[in-house]
């Protein structure tokens, strides 16, 4: 079977790559990604030179590219992650939102549906989402699968728009697809802009913490082998036009889960308590920013078994020890485009 992983040198997708190189010899396994600055060939190193194994740089955005690739490789399942994915730089720059998540994902099912030419049996376009396309909770409630679209920023709103798009896609020309919307993942390769890998960064290197508004802000945190596994899952057993919700049922405010990396990094790093706490620093809140998110997994749980297996001391541990001792593939990440980045979102 040929299979294309789209964002497969992001942090997610090289979970992904990794888990379907691994485990299916007998499959060739696609990696198309752009390498924007969250793509990165180090996090697949250790697989590269796997028989199975293909990397091909490129854009989802590039339509006569895409098409070809569908013609030259036969891709019998698509596994589609490449997108932009961090909600601050969706704040900054919303069109470059619009481009990869919205028109890349249509380049993609265009593919499909012409490459394919109807002929659907045995196929598969399994698009990853986020839990943000429902938007914000209140105090209580959960997300589930019928949960309302409400999405509040640019990148949710790309998010929600690629999610319509595949399931069009899907009523009107049939096309087999599934989708899975997942809370927030933490764990190694994470590029550091996101809340865990960034403090991480920053405590290390005892620079300020910088937390949005009140820090009362609240996710739902999944290890990332975890979802690498249901994806696993979902593509080879769950039901064509179906959305699966994937969660951690790990709900963390801001503030306590920060609290929480600065205790765990003084005692890693042999600091005295309270050290990393003092870096903590309360900066002007994101505009638009969700109040909570909580996923309900219990169909995925039904169905399939799938549950997390990682529990969240345990996948801490596993990535502030990653963190700690991954010292040259965070100072490359975070030479050079970073700093401009940093000097702008954390003036
Ligand atoms: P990431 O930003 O780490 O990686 C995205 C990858 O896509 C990068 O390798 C990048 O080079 C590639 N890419 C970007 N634009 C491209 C283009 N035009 N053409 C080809 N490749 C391109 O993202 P991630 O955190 O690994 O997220 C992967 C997917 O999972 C995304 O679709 C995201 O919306 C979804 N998701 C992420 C989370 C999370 O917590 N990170 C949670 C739920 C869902
Ligand atoms: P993030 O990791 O960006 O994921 P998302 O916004 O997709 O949930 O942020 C997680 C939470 O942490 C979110 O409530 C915003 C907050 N946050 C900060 O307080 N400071 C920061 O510097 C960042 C990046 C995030």
């Amino acid at each position: 079977m040929n299979i294309l992983v789209t964002g497969g040198a992001g942090f997610i997708g090289s979970h992904v790559v990794r888990r379907l190189v691994t485990n299916y010899p007998n499959y060739n396994i696609y990696n198309l990604d752009a390498l924007t600055y969250a793509g990165n060939l180090e996090n697949l190193k250790d697989i590269e030179s796997s028989l199975n194994y293909t990397f091909i740089k490129g854009n989802i955005c590039e339509p006569d590219f895409i098409n070809s690739l569908f013609i030259k490789h036969q891709f019998e399942g698509v596994i589609h992650l490449a997108a932009e994915s961090h909600v601050d730089r969706s704040i900054t720059d919303p069109m470059a939102f619009v481009m990869t998540n919205v028109l890349g994902t249509v380049n993609l099912l265009n593919a499909a549906k012409i490459i394919w030419n109807k002929n659907f049996r045995d196929k598969r376009f399994y698009h990853i989402s986020t839990d943000e396309v429902y938007g914000s909770l209140g105090k209580t409630g959960l997300f589930t699968e019928t949960t309302a679209y409400d999405p509040n920023s640019p990148y949710s709103a790309s998010k929600a728009s690629s999610d319509h798009f595949v399931r069009a896609y899907g009523e009107t020309y049939g096309l087999p697809y599934l989708i899975s919307n997942c809370s927030n993942n933490y764990g190694p390769y994470q590029f550091p802009e996101k809340l865990i890998p960034l403090f991480l960064n920053n405590i290390i290197n005892k620079k300020p913490l910088p937390v949005y508004g009140d820090g009362n802000y609240t996710r739902d945190w999944l290890y990332v082998e975890d979802h690498a596994r249901a994806i696993d899952l979902l593509f080879h057993n769950g039901e064509n036009a179906e959305t699966y919700n994937i969660g951690g049922f790990n709900e963390w405010k801001n503030l306590d889960l920060v609290k929480l990396l600065c205790r765990k990094m003084d005692e890693k790093l042999g600091r005295s308590p309270g050290e990393s706490e003092r870096l903590i620093t309360f900066v002007k809140d994101r505009p638009g920013h969700d109040l909570r998110y909580a996923i309900d997994a219990s169909k995925i749980k039904r169905e399939l078994g799938w549950e997390p297996s990682v529990t969240f001391e345990k996948g801490l541990e596993k990535t502030i020890d990653w963190y700690s001792t991954n010292e040259q593939w965070l100072n490359n990440v975070t030479s050079g485009k970073y700093k401009e980045y940093y000097e702008r979102q954390y003036p």
